[in-house]
């Protein structure tokens, strides 16, 4: 039994001598240190040894053992160093880098604000927590009046203080900051219990405008509008204004994009009519005017809150707002 183990322990040391890489080393280890090794059935089965031979037998497979693992130990360094400067081949191509590119409601807000700032407007936030009085009552919507039911809202559990509707709140807040003359917009989400369908979201992307002088007139916000639509979409698209009914503006207008989804042919997004509403605007109220802050026999304003999703859908041709925020990159891909 002596015997087997020193020749076995020969035959090891020179298969070590051979070892040229990590891989065989680890090979090496796994045959002659490893569970199934010899040296580990030699001293998992010393029980069944005559009891005179077991110490003899234990001591030399122990020594065995150690001095295998001590040859291996001093060879490891030579590999480490050696497969480190091997591992590395600078000169494979790398990972390839996913490319992250804007969402096209982001790109849709950028070309926006490009312009409305050629046209002098600066832009200005507002927060997406709001009060009712900002939301509501400062825009000439008193409690109970019904309009309100046209927003349907998202209340907070704190009494007044709701997820704005509409972008419009900030122009209460602009005319407070700044008074009279200014001319802002004003970016950001808008959230709305509403029935979600090609053209309505709970979560959706407003662009409030606001421009209050000596004399600004309707023509105005329909120059403005008219501006926007021909930088957005080109000198050939085709729009059109219509009356409408907001508290906080009077006269009231609606603006309408000829559909280019379905180019009048009809589909959901302009559900059915060939139009999809973009941008809804008026001259400024006297209340909220005076609201704001401004004296309304000295100043006059328009104002507009342009759909930004409805927007993006119409310059991508994408027939449901809804795929916009289900954040499918296969979708999202294509776009920006
Ligand atoms: N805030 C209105 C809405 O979300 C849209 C709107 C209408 C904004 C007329 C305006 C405006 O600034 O003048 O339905």
């Amino acid at each position: 039994m002596l015997e087997t183990l020193k020749a076995a322990e020969s035959e090891a040391l020179e298969r070590l001598d051979a070892v040229e890489s990590r891989e065989e080393l680890a090979l090496w280890r796994r045959e002659h240190l490893g569970r199934e090794s010899g040296l580990a059935s030699v001293l998992g089965s010393l029980g069944a040894l005559p009891r005179e031979q077991r110490p003899a037998v234990g001591k030399l497979a122990n020594e065995i053992k150690q001095r295998l693992q001590a040859a291996m130990e001093a060879k490891e360094p030579a590999f480490r160093s050696e497969s480190g400067a091997r591992g590395v081949d600078v000169t494979l191509p790398g990972f390839p880098a996913r490319a992250g590119r804007l969402h096209p409601v982001a790109t849709t807000l950028r070309r926006m604000k490009a312009a409305f700032s050629q046209m002098g407007f600066q832009v200005l936030e507002g927060p997406d927590v709001e009060l009712d009085e900002y939301n509501f009552s400062l825009l000439n919507f008193p409690p109970n009046h019904p309009a309100r039911d046209s927003y349907d809202s998202f209340y907070t559990t704190r009494p007044g203080v709701l997820l704005r509707t509409h972008t419009s709140p900030g122009q209460v807040r602009v005319m407070q900051r700044t008074g009279a003359p200014v001319r802002a917009v004003i970016p950001g989400a808008c959230y709305r219990y509403d029935q979600p369908d090609a053209s309505h979201n709970l979560m959706f992307y407003q662009m409030e405008g606001l421009a209050v002088g000596p004399n600004i007139r309707m023509t105005d916000l329909l120059g403005a509008i008219g501006a926007l639509v021909r930088m957005l979409f080109g000198e050939g698209s085709r729009m059109r204004f219509r009356g409408h009914y907001f508290p906080f503006t009077e006269p009231s207008i609606e603006t309408d994009l000829a559909c280019t989804v379905c180019e009048g042919a009809g589909c959901s997004l302009c559900k059915y009519s060939g139009w999809v509403e973009i941008i809804p605007g008026g001259m400024v109220h006297p209340n909220v005017l005076r609201n704001g802050g401004i004296d309304p026999a000295r100043y006059t304003g328009f104002a507009f809150g342009a759909g930004v999703d409805r927007i993006a859908a119409l310059w991508y041709r994408i027939p449901d707002i809804r795929y916009l925020y289900e954040n499918d990159l296969r979708f999202l891909g294509q776009f920006g």
